[in-house]
């Protein structure tokens, strides 16, 4: 845990997954005076509702970081580029949610229950980055059977919340679900397409080449980083749906080792991060509302491919599962803060 004595510089504050840390700070009872919410120019004054009482937000420069010793960037790539090497300057720790050092090969990518050892690896005070929020859903998901069975190839299609994009989207979403129920036209400012009553491909920046959009370049590269193997196959498809907030995953995943459905579910007893929700004869399943504001990867439709030959014992390579899990929490501010407690100690 990081000690109740530390300052924290919350980067972001204001936005989405800044708040998202400041509530989990709050539910951990972090003191309001060891936190320092920071945001841009626009928020400075403002204040954020904390423990009984609210904390004022200031505006981000290097003299934030002052007597701190961890940083939770939550904000754009541009200010973590420019702000995190001030902060360690000041001796700060950083965890950035951004994507602007996840590709540095001198910054570990890290999801705990995954690969927690690697922030170790860098000198204090650490720079760490936070992988892609949907890379570490479906990575704290597959880790029990990467241990057990080993990986070989993942299909994920990604059903994702607009709140992936930012607190605007949440409004937005709010905003055109109201609007078209009375019958008017949506007017998209957030995202191109209209978010409310429909689906669409991910909005990140499109690669004519490839056919690959920012999002599924990420869960391609950035899997292959944090399990260290530039061998797997990750093949994504990443889509926005009208959900404020969790994601959800459709996966196929290929096994180096064959292994059969009841082998797979044990593979999960016990696996930290991840509660199994396989209720076949209710049919129920993880949905993004239940996952929304709790810490798990909710994992369910556990099956081995229908499609896939089984072997005299019933075993196969190819596995299916269905998960949910709420990217503000597990999927950017509750990684960020278990990276920082590995850090604390
Ligand atoms: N949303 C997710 O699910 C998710 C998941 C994983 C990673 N991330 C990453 O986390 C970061 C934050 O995302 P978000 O969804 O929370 O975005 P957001 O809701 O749009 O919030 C952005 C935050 O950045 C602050 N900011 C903007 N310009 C600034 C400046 N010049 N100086 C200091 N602060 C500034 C904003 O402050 P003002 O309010 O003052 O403008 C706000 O607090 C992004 O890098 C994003 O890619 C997001």
């Amino acid at each position: 845990m990081i000690p109740s004595d530390c300052l924290v510089v919350v980067v972001g504050a204001t936005g989405a997954v800044g708040r998202e840390a400041l509530a989990i700070l709050e539910s951990r009872g972090h003191p309001a005076d060891r936190i320092r919410a920071v945001a841009s120019a626009r928020s400075a004054g403002s204040t954020i509702p904390y423990a009984g009482s609210a904390i004022q937000v200031s505006e981000a420069g290097p003299a934030s970081f002052a007597g701190a010793r961890v940083a939770l960037f939550c904000a754009t790539s541009d200010i973590a580029r420019t702000l995190a090497p001030a902060a360690r300057a000041a001796g700060c720790a950083v965890v950035d949610n951004s994507s602007a050092f996840r590709a540095d090969p001198d910054v570990p990518l890290v999801v705990p229950e995954v690969n927690g050892p690697d922030v170790s690896r860098v000198p204090s005070p650490a720079l760490i980055a936070n992988p892609n929020c949907s890379t570490i859903l479906l990575l704290v998901a597959l880790e029990p059977l990467r241990a057990k069975f080993g990986i070989e190839r993942i299909v994920v299609s990604t059903y994702q919340a607009v709140s992936g994009a930012g607190a605007a989207a949440i409004t937005e979403l709010q905003q055109q679900a109201s609007e078209m129920l009375a019958g008017r036209a949506p007017q998209p400012k957030v995202f191109a397409e209209p978010c409310a009553f429909n689906v669409f491909s991910h909005n990140s920046a499109m690669d004519e080449a490839t056919g690959l959009n920012g999002e599924e370049k990420k869960m391609i590269s950035e899997t292959r980083r944090i399990w260290n193997d530039p061998n797997v196959e990750v093949s994504p498809m990443c889509v926005r749906v009208p959900v404020v907030r969790a994601h959800s995953e459709s996966v196929s995943v290929t096994l180096k080792h064959p292994a059969s459905e009841s082998e797979v579910r044990e593979a999960f007893r016990g696996a930290e991060g991840v509660v199994i929700i396989d209720d076949r004869k209710g049919n129920k399943f993880p949905t993004p509302l239940q996952a929304s504001g709790t810490d798990p990867v909710y994992v369910g439709r556990l099956r081995a491919d229908p499609g896939s030959k089984r072997d005299s014992a019933g075993r196969t390579r190819n596995h299916c599962l269905f998960l949910s899990g709420d990217q503000l929490r597990k999927g950017a501010a509750l990684n960020a803060i278990q990276i920082a407690d590995l850090l604390a100690k």
